[in-house]
């Protein structure tokens, strides 16, 4: 007996043939003296009845199998009689006579039953995920999974990319997180670090002629775990030789409508293109969410001889002061602005003025007997503010008043349903500053990472003003995610052993970390650049999962660890021994 088709796949062309499924009994049912099995396998589930009076055997045996049993039937396929079909059910229409029946396994009872809109706690899920896998919208996941990759690889290939691969024991890379460190049996009090991503070497790929290099490729980065973060993840990882920033954004383009065209979603490219100062200027993240309006101004000009003391201090002393309006302001209660107080205020702010917009342009605010006349009016013109507004105003350092009112934006699009669920929206965000002052550790760091080439234009400014540095780096931002970033590279050594001064690593901290790249650089290294999309967190977005978590086989809780098989887990003093290596509990 051979399987002849899946069960989700029996349809009314096969009315009168016979079938021969296996499956899982998803379900078994009682009725009017005959057994009903709902038999499911990776592409659905489908009705199987057997009848007492004609086959007693195989309804001796389909009547004892119970839930989550493994079975092989063999059958013909009917139309369900008038009034019982499924309309809910892709094989609804149909269902299978079964004349025979094998049970190739049995299955203790499960700890949650093999259904989507249950309510299980995702550390069960975890813990039992050969069962949480089972399930319907897990498979359908998973499978849209692989034929996103797929139809990933088919494009790539068309456009002349080649699929290399690149070391998983390798040398720690910098992306900025902890390195994943693996010991070196060989060579005792050696580490083995676990690729961050395959940076370093897709660059080599450049220098060493494989034009056009991708891989979909794991990533691992020993960081604090959230939503959309998982110490191992995967990339869609490519690189271009001979390219520049359009180059790369438009075969990024290019992969993401392919991507989106698996779900049947047509995607409009070229995506908008912002800077990084406009990106922050007006949304307050450098990944806005674009899918509602609520942007924010600067209205320090507004302020620049004003009596509210908090407000003439801050433009003195060049800060500066965002603004946000919020015509649905009447739906906020004093509850819910004090609440956007202290959420300004925990993210380090030192405090949030609101204002609410009464009849005839009358501020209703704790600082509105401060406000002039003309400040009022140059204010709701500003904001196009009216009747019901509510204005919202923070005055810190650039970054700060953007980040804070940014959250707020937010978490206000969000309260206030302004956000269409059903909208992707894309965005670049380019320009992005090449350093950032680490005010700690007292020195310059890559706001990319270190091989990021500095804009031309710009390349001046290292001497006089590094901070002013614009990098050839882009991201690229759906919904408010950054799902991928990349850059257009250093190949040239002089520009690199320059960065790396101002970054403060020294010749022999280059050498020992990068050396290899460093040499590779001075033996004819082409003009390249490209990109990496996270493509966990795309399919996560286009499946509508409230974590990567979710389009992951086997993913690890917040705390790193993986709840089925037990990893990370101890290991034999044999093993430890042969490693040379000696644990030292921590302290309590
Ligand atoms: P970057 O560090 O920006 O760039 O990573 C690229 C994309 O990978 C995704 N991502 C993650 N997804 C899940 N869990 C994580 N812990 C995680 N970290 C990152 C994000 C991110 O945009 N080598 C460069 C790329 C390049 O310059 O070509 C790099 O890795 O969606």
């Amino acid at each position: 007996m051979k399987r002849t088709c899946y069960c989700g796949e029996v349809n009314e062309s096969m009315i009168g043939k016979e079938v021969i499924l296996e499956g899982w009994v998803h379900r078994n049912r009682d009725h009017g003296g005959l057994t009903f099995l709902d038999l499911r396998d990776r592409e659905g589930i489908v009705q199987v009845v057997f009848d007492p009076q004609t086959d007693p055997k195989a309804h001796e045996t389909a009547k004892r199998t119970k839930s989550e049993y493994v079975v092989r039937i063999k059958g013909y396929v009917r139309r369900r009689p008038e009034g019982t079909e499924n309309p809910k059910l892709k094989t609804g229409m149909v269902e299978v006579v079964g004349k025979e029946i094998e049970v190739l396994n049995t299955s203790l009872p499960t700890p949650f039953k093999i259904e989507d809109d249950i309510e299980i706690s995702e550390e069960v899920r975890l813990r039992y995920r050969f069962l949480d896998l089972r399930r319907p919208s897990m498979q359908r996941k998973l499978i849209l999974r692989h034929k996103a990759a797929q139809a990933v690889r088919r494009f790539l290939d068309q456009e002349g990319f080649l699929e290399l691969e690149t070391p998983f024991l390798t040398k720690s890379t910098p992306e900025g997180a902890r390195d994943f460190l693996v010991p070196s049996r060989l060579n005792p009090g050696r580490f083995y670090a676990l690729p961050q991503s395959p940076q370093l070497f897709k660059q080599i790929f450049m220098i060493s002629g494989y034009d056009r290099y991708f891989q979909i490729v794991k990533c691992f980065r020993d960081e604090d775990l959230r939503a959309d973060r998982q110490p191992e993840f995967t990339q869609i990882d490519l690189e271009m030789a001979f390219a520049e920033r359009d180059d790369v954004m438009s075969v990024t383009e290019g992969i993401l409508k392919t991507i989106f065209k698996v779900i049947d979603v047509e995607i409009e490219t070229p995506f908008k293109r912002i800077s990084y100062r406009e990106a922050m200027d007006r949304y307050g993240s450098d990944k806005p969410d674009t899918r509602f309006g609520l942007e924010m101004e600067t209205v320090n000009n507004i302020f620049a001889d004003t009596q509210f003391k908090v407000f003439k201090k801050a433009v003195d002393e060049g800060k500066t002061i965002k603004a946000l309006c919020v015509p649905e302001g009447n739906k906020l209660s004093r509850k819910d602005l004090d609440d956007l107080i202290n959420m300004a205020i925990s993210e380090g702010a030192g405090g949030l003025v609101w204002m609410r917009v009464q009849e005839g342009g009358k501020l209703q605010s704790p600082v509105a007997k401060f406000l002039s006349e003309g400040e009022t009016e140059k204010l709701l013109d500003k904001l196009n503010a009216s009747e019901g507004s509510v204005i919202l105003l923070v005055a810190e350092d650039w970054e700060k008043s953007c980040e804070v009112l940014g959250n707020i934006r937010l978490h206000l699009g969000k309260k206030l349903s302004l956000i269409d669920e059903d909208k992707y929206s894309f965005l670049w965000v380019i320009d992005f500053p090449l350093l950032d002052w680490d005010e700690e550790e007292k020195r310059y760091v890559a706001v990319h990472h270190p091989f990021t080439a500095p804009m031309d234009e710009d390349i001046e400014l290292l001497d006089s003003d590094p901070l002013k540095v614009r990098a050839k780096a882009y991201d690229v931002v759906l919904n408010g995610n950054e799902i991928g970033g990349g850059s257009i590279r250093i190949h040239r050594q002089d520009i690199q052993s320059k960065i790396f001064n101002l970054l403060g690593i020294g010749k022999e901290e280059a050498e020992a970390k990068f050396g290899f790249l460093l040499e590779a650089l001075q033996y004819g290294a082409p003009p390249h650049g490209g990109l990496a999309l996270g493509f966990d967190r795309i399919m996560a977005i286009i499946t509508k999962s409230p974590s990567i978590r979710d389009v992951i086989a086997f993913p690890k809780t917040q705390k790193a660890l993986c709840l089925m098989t037990g990893a990370p887990s101890e290991v034999s003093k044999k093993q430890l021994d042969e490693l040379f290596i000696k644990v030292v509990p921590p302290k309590k």
